[in-house]
């Protein structure tokens, strides 16, 4: 990879450090405002092997833990723990940035479960029971509910099978004082969050890759989005290193 990357939109142009992409990101505030972060091959598949890690280069691991640390809670569906093993932990630089701008070390873990069926031994459950708030529907069997809570903090949050993201949202909002919310996906959570009008921007990080498998799951996936779902988005920002790029779009509703 190149030492230095491109800034290529706004105009004017320019070269920066890698490590300087998103380094001064600052997300507005909402209740929550929400962003998405995801990677995709040049073929659009959002895994290799069934995991997403494999897609993106260092400079992209980089640019996910800078966006993170814009974020008061970061989030992860079921499906993408029980396949990754994501763990939100920021670097110490970006702990100390954070402590700088007077918010709290790391930012929240939430995690969106509808069956409760959480690898409890993942490493984001090691963490405080405090900083992990697991999201439930309405329905979970209170015997699952103690399970988890003997590792997280659990919040029924409506719904039937899944729980309700509108009212995980305000949840997260009103209780944990969440404004800035990043969304990690997976491809299920993502086309929820379309679906319920609930997403306000998408960083995508376009790697120089080919899955070739036409069956892998997308950066969305579910049924095909209605007209009033199906958002358009709008270029903010564009960036390369190497054949990378990185993409920010606001989501127009
Ligand atoms: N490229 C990327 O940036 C990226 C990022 C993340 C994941 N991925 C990839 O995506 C794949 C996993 O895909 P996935 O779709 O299974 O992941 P997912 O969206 O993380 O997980 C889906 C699960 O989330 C739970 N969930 C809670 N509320 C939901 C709701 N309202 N709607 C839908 N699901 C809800 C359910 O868990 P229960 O089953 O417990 O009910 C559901 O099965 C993996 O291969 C991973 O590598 C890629």
């Amino acid at each position: 990879m190149p030492q230095t990357a491109l800034k290529l939109y706004p105009p004017p142009g320019g070269e920066l450090a890698p490590e300087e992409i998103y380094a001064t990101l600052e997300l507005p505030g909402g209740k929550p405002y929400t962003a998405i972060n995801m990677v995709s091959t040049a073929d659009g598949r959002a895994a290799i092997g069934g995991r997403a890690g494999r897609i993106g280069s260092a400079t992209d691991r980089g640019n996910m833990n800078r966006i993170r640390a814009a974020a008061d809670a970061v989030m992860s569906g079921a499906g993408t723990l029980r396949k990754e093993g994501v763990n939100f932990e920021l670097p110490d630089e970006l702990v100390r940035l954070r402590r700088r701008r007077g918010l709290p070390g790391q930012p929240l873990a939430v995690i969106l479960t509808g069956s409760g069926e959480l690898p409890a031994g993942r490493s984001v459950f090691r963490r405080s029971r405090e900083s992990v708030v697991v999201m439930v529907p309405e329905t979970l069997p209170e015997k699952k509910e103690a399970e988890i809570s003997r590792f997280a903090t659990v919040r029924r949050a409506g719904g039937d099978r899944f729980p309700d993201l509108r009212r995980a949202l305000e949840i997260l909002h009103g209780e944990f004082g969440v404004r800035r919310l990043l969304s990690e996906g997976g491809p299920s959570v993502n086309h929820a969050l379309l679906r319920a009008g609930l997403a306000d921007e998408l960083f995508l990080t376009l790697a120089p890759k080919l899955s070739g498998n036409a069956a892998g799951p997308g950066i969305v996936s579910g049924e095909e989005l209605n007209p009033e779902a199906r958002q358009n988005l709008r270029l903010e920002t564009l960036y390369a290193h190497g054949s990378e790029l990185y993409l920010r779009y606001r989501i127009l509703k």
